[in-house]
């Protein structure tokens, strides 16, 4: 297999690399000044399994995504034999139903533009909802990154800290960081309005009175939802509030209301690069990549 490394993604393929053994092909990109992405590979695929390691998160995901079927393209065209797409934050999977009448489902479309480029098999970390998966139209995986980052709370010293998801639907990544870290876990509630984006948080027979906490979540997109979490955990007596999630995408001053709300670090990974990306996907992608 090679590794291709794709512009989203350059450290990340480049440490996949390392960790495997695989070659690494490198990525020419440019964007002309209309905007439009130009891409070559800078190597020979000829009747090789290549895998593309290319995030989609924001900025410019739209982008990104077109990069990525255009590096599929490239690859089929220079006669790679299968093309596996490593996506480790895949955008748009949040609209993965048809909330409200007239609505798409945007990821199966992007999805079915993958496939039409060339791409074989998908590999994403942490997919807002595995049951998505299940739609796509070439074989899919998603990994979960919650164990490394549970890794990374325990050498800071936080053992057995309570892992905390901000709702019902996310209780299985606090079940995982719980398996790691030891310590008891439980869930928020929370409900969104459809129209407005409006979320509300509630707390059912939660006891935190004096403990370490770690919210964790897949996304933290404006830090709405750990900002009311926190919130909630300082009115229940949580001594200590640290936040893990899998893609800190941390749109405008997400971080600083997150920070500034008593969340005492906020970890991410490298599935969207930037301040709080310290826990690497490599092992995890690595693992699986050699595993094939
Ligand atoms: C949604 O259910 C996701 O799991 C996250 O909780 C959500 O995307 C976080 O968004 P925000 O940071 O804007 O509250």
């Amino acid at each position: 297999m090679k590794i291709i490394a794709g512009p989203a993604s350059k450290e990340l393929a480049q440490a996949v690399s390392a960790q495997t053994g695989f070659q690494n092909i490198p990525v020419i990109s440019k964007i002309f000044p209309d905007g439009e992405s130009y891409i070559r590979l800078d190597g020979n695929v000829q009747g090789e399994e290549v895998a593309i390691v290319q995030t989609t998160c924001p900025p410019m995901q739209d982008g990104r995504l077109f990069q990525l079927a255009f590096m599929a393209d490239a690859a089929k065209r220079g006669g790679a034999s299968k093309v596996t797409a490593v996506v480790p934050y895949l955008a748009y999977a949040r609209q993965d139903k048809m909330f409200l009448l007239g609505e798409g489902i945007s990821v199966e479309t992007i999805a079915r533009m993958l496939r039409a480029a060339g791409i074989d098999q998908l590999l994403t970390v942490n997919i807002h909802s595995e049951l998505t998966l299940a739609q796509f139209p070439f074989p899919s995986k998603t990994l979960s990154a919650i164990p490394l980052i549970a890794e990374y709370f325990i050498k800071k010293g936080h053992k057995s800290a309570y892992a905390l998801s901000p709702d019902k639907g996310a209780m299985y990544i606090a079940k995982q960081a719980k398996a790691v870290l030891g310590g008891d876990a439980g869930h928020l509630n929370k409900t969104r309005d459809r129209y407005t984006g409006q979320t509300i948080q509630t707390a059912e027979g939660l006891n935190v009175e004096g403990q370490t906490v770690i919210i964790l979540d897949d996304i933290i997109s404006t830090g709405g939802t750990i900002v009311g979490a926190a919130k909630i955990l300082r009115e229940k007596g949580a001594k200590h509030v640290f936040c893990g999630c899998v893609h800190g995408l941390l749109i405008g001053d997400a971080e600083k209301r997150i920070l500034g709300a008593g969340v005492e670090e906020i970890v991410g990974t490298d599935s969207v690069p930037g301040s709080v990306s310290k826990v690497s996907l490599a092992p995890l992608i690595s693992q699986e990549l050699k595993a094939q």
